[in-house]
C-alpha cells in the first residue's frame, strides 16, 4: 500500500492527511499509515476545524447531518476523524459556497470517521464524505483512516442505491451481514456489511480495481424484495459478498459463496 499511497499523493501534491481528535488519543494512532504522514490536530485547540467538519457533514448528509454534541461526545472523545485537506479553491461548488473561505486556505476535502467497538481492532464506519470528486478522495481517506486506527476488521451500514458502494469496494469485497438493527432512518434501503482489512495485497488490488470477481447474481438496487432475501440468507449463515465495483448500471454485484482464493484474477 505504501507505493500506491505514495503515487496518490505525488499525483495530488496539494492534498495532505490530518486527524482531528482529543489530544490524548494521538499516542494510540498510527500517524504514518501506509507511509503517509498524518498531522494530528488536537480538537481542544482546533474549534474552527471542528465547526468546519460539522458544516460539511451537515451539507453531505442533509437531515441525517451530525448533531453538535455527537461530534464532541462520540467522534472526538473516543477517536479521531481522518481528514484529507486541500486548498479551498479545489472543493466542489456547494462546499466552497458553504465554507466561504479564501481560495488558498487549507480546508477539509474529504473525511472519514469510524468508531471503536467493544471488539479490539474492530471498528464501525460512521461517516464518509467527500467534496473533491473524481480523485478517489473518499476511498483514500477511508483506507488511510482505518490504517491510522489500526483497524483489522470493520463493519458499516450502507444504502443499496448509494454511489458510496463504489468507494467502499475500493477496499475489497463487502461481506453481507444482514439487516440494520434498530430504527435507522433509511432502514428499508440499508444493510450491514463487514470487511476484513488484514490482506494488504488484496487491498492494493481492490484500490487499483484489479480485484474483480465474477458475480453470481446481479440485483437491481431498487429491488427491495430480492435485496431483503439476500440479507435473510446472510443472517441464516450463508456467505454472500457484494463484490467490486459494487454498483454497476444500477445493479448490485453479488457473489454467493466463499470467494476464490488469491487476488481474484488480478
Ligand atoms: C460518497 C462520496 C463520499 C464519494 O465521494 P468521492 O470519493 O469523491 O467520489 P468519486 O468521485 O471518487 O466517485 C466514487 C465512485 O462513484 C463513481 N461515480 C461518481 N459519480 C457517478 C455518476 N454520476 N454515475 C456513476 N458513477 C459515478 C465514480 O466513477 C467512482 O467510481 P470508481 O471508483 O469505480 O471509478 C461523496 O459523494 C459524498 O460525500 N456523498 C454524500 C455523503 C454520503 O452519501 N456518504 C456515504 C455514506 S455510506
Amino acid at each position: 500500500m505504501h507505493a500506491l499511497a505514495k503515487r496518490f499523493f505525488a499525483h495530488h501534491p496539494a492534498l495532505s492527511l490530518a486527524a482531528l481528535g482529543a489530544a490524548q488519543n494521538a499516542t494510540e494512532l498510527n500517524l504514518c499509515p501506509a507511509g503517509v504522514p498524518v498531522e494530528f490536530l488536537p480538537a481542544e485547540e482546533h474549534n474552527s476545524l471542528s465547526r468546519q467538519y460539522l458544516e460539511l457533514n451537515q451539507l453531505a448528509f442533509g437531515k441525517l447531518g451530525l448533531p453538535n454534541w455527537v461530534l464532541s461526545d462520540l467522534y472526538l472523545q473516543p477517536g479521531a476523524i481522518g481528514l484529507l485537506r486541500c486548498p479551498a479553491r479545489m472543493l466542489s461548488e456547494p462546499s466552497r459556497q458553504r465554507l466561504s473561505l479564501p481560495d488558498e486556505e487549507r480546508v477539509i476535502a474529504a473525511a472519514y470517521y469510524a468508531a471503536p467497538t467493544v471488539h479490539r481492532g474492530h471498528f464501525i464506519g460512521v461517516s464518509l464524505l467527500s467534496f473533491l470528486p473524481g480523485v478517489q478522495a473518499g476511498a483514500w481517506v477511508k483506507a488511510l483512516t482505518l490504517k491510522m486506527l489500526g483497524a483489522r476488521r470493520m463493519r458499516g451500514i450502507a444504502q443499496w442505491n448509494n454511489l458510496s458502494l463504489r468507494v467502499h469496494t475500493r477496499l475489497g469485497p463487502m461481506r453481507l451481514v444482514g439487516h440494520v438493527p434498530g430504527v435507522h432512518d433509511y432502514v428499508e434501503r440499508s444493510f450491514l456489511y463487514e470487511m476484513d482489512l488484514t490482506d494488504e495485497a488484496r487491498e492494493v488490488a481492490a484500490m487499483e480495481r484489479r480485484l474483480l470477481f465474477q458475480p453470481t447474481r446481479r440485483v437491481s438496487a431498487t429491488d427491495s424484495p430480492a435485496l431483503g432475501s439476500l440479507l435473510r440468507r446472510a443472517e441464516a449463515g450463508e456467505t454472500l459478498y457484494l463484490i467490486p465495483p459494487g454498483l454497476d448500471g444500477g445493479d448490485i454485484l453479488v457473489h454467493e459463496g466463499p470467494l476464490p482464493a488469491g487476488d481474484g484474477g488480478a
